[in-house]
């Protein structure tokens, strides 16, 4: 696709995007900026089915030689949502037809269906911005790879202009995301996260500290170094600071927690039958939390400071490694006897929540992890699963999910459900014996390590993470999913 869409540029595109509703007429704002359009409309393609594309082309010198009718889909369908698979189909055929500019004019729709035009240019903007992802960095020799071209979008509404801006930024964060979790467990260590994140702060003004070493000891870290200690990819802990420009030194930072496994074997307990596939995106989490540093200090700047924790280790085997049977002692003195070395997420999120309530006195947590193969069964790549019992953040991650559209579904935390994590022998057991329940087992878990005083999330993305195939705005790859969704909660105060 392209090398890069900015918003700005000829005020004369080349290519005219123009859209309508399923079931009514074109507006007549819209069939006012070409006689060309009503034409248009008339074809099966540009009956308004959502993403559906006719194309026109204008007679008269002066205007845009190509336009492109795209349907909205019914109206009473309709939300700034919408735009994102709209963008995206747009983008595709953009870059087919070698556009190099276009003007987006969606107001008459917009204003019939009294949507906020920035927001629908924001969602313009991610659905273009995603939609023009790709990862070429693994391509070799056998590969043959063009220079791609650059896109510039522009519309004559202000606010719409804005909101595109915006979107093309936050789709930039959420490929920042994406491109690393792409990236394999060959080159992607815990070690490359750790200078990923450092290049990271050195480009958008982030303070950046990595722990490693006898550090994760010293701070016992005990997940972190047991669950990363039978790789030669050594772990860590990555913080990346964010500070408003006229903070107080008082003021209470949101910390965002990120599970980072960069390759989860299983450890001793194996993955068997090719379940181990596709575990490079066992550091997603990690992976969002980054892509969400690189939106707040570019976009959001909220007027507060931000935390993002990425926990980084590799599970995997040697004779160092983590055992079934072993008992390991947390930060906050919580002893966990490990029954099985594949629930190894939640321990390195052990070590992220007790360093968070210790050394952050944050306003609040929220940890984004591939956690269980159990919400992937419950919820699929639909909803993400959520437990949250503290209302005003339950409210603030709502508003954030509706506007950034990455869904998510609340399910319960119980006493009964934290008994079920009680061990013979320790506090708690990292795995349950039975799996009734084994997504809400992960939650029960990693509340032993939160101050029941402070607000928090956990957020379970194993379904949603990665697509399969193309859907919406994402082709077959991971989403970046949290990324966004951060980025919309901060932009709320
Ligand atoms: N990383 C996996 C969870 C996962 C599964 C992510 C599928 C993405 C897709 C996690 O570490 C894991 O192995 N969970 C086990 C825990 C069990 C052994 C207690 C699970 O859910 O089966
Ligand atoms: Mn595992
Ligand atoms: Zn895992």
């Amino acid at each position: 696709m392209f090398e890069s869409v900015r918003v700005g540029g000829s005020a004369r595109p080349r290519v005219l995007i123009v859209g309508r509703y399923k079931d009514e007429p074109i507006d007549r704002a819209t069939r006012s900026l070409s006689p060309a359009i009503a034409q248009a409309g008339t074809r099966p393609e540009g009956a308004g089915d959502v993403g559906s594309i006719a194309e026109a082309f204008p007679s008269a010198s002066d205007g845009p030689e190509r336009i492109l009718l795209v349907g909205l889909g019914p109206r009473s369908d309709f939300t700034p949502g919408t735009l994102r698979q709209v963008g995206a189909a747009a983008a595709q055929r953009l870059a087919q037809i070698e556009a190099r500019t276009a003007g987006v004019e969606l107001i008459g729709p917009l204003r019939k269906a009294r949507v906020d035009p920035q927001r629908a240019g924001c969602c313009m903007g991610e659905g273009v911005g995603l939609r023009n992802w790709t990862c070429e960095t693994f391509r070799g020799s056998s590969t043959t790879t063009t220079r791609l071209p650059r896109l510039s979008l522009r519309s004559d509404d202000a606010a719409f202009t804005r909101g595109m801006r915006r979107g093309l930024a936050l789709a930039e964060s959420a490929n920042l995301a994406r491109t690393l979790s792409q990236t394999p467990p060959n080159v992607a260590t815990p070690a490359w996260m750790a200078s990923q994140a450092r290049s990271l702060a050195r480009k958008v003004a982030l303070r950046c500290t990595v722990l490693k070493g006898p550090r994760l000891v010293e701070e016992r870290l005990e997940g972190l170094v047991n669950v990363g200690k039978a790789s030669v990819n050594k772990p860590c802990l990555i913080r990346l600071e964010y500070r408003p420009p006229r903070g107080r030194k008082s003021d209470r930072p949101v910390v965002l927690l990120g599970k980072t496994v960069c390759y989860d074997t299983g450890g001793l307990s194996l993955k068997i039958n090719n379940s181990m596939k596709g575990m490079k995106r066992d550091k997603d989490g990690g992976c969002a939390v980054l892509g969400a540093m690189h939106a707040i200090a570019t976009v959001v700047k909220p007027s507060r400071p931000v935390v993002g924790l990425l926990v980084a280790a590799e599970n995997s085997i040697s004779d160092q490694a983590y055992r079934p049977d072993d008992v390991l002692t947390f930060r906050n003195g919580v002893t966990v006897e490990v029954t099985n070395t594949d629930a190894e997420g939640r321990l390195v999120l052990a070590d992220g929540l007790c360093w968070a309530c210790q050394k952050e006195k944050p306003a609040a947590i929220i940890n984004l992890a591939t956690l269980t193969g159990g919400i992937v069964v419950a919820l699929g790549g639909v909803y993400a699963g959520l437990w949250c019992d503290d209302d005003p953040l339950r409210d603030r991650l709502d508003r954030a999910s509706q506007a950034s559209g990455e869904r998510l579904w609340r399910l319960p935390h119980h006493q009964d459900y934290r008994d079920m994590m009680k061990s013979p022998i320790a506090d708690i057991l990292n795995s349950a014996p039975v799996r009734a329940a084994h997504p809400i087992q992960g939650a029960a878990f990693l509340s032993y390590f939160v101050d029941e005083a402070i607000p928090w999330a956990h957020i379970d993305i194993a379904g949603v993470h990665a697509v399969e195939k193309d859907t919406g705005p994402f082709i077959a790859g991971p989403t970046a999913f949290g990324t966004r969704l951060l980025a919309e909660l901060l932009s709320q105060d």
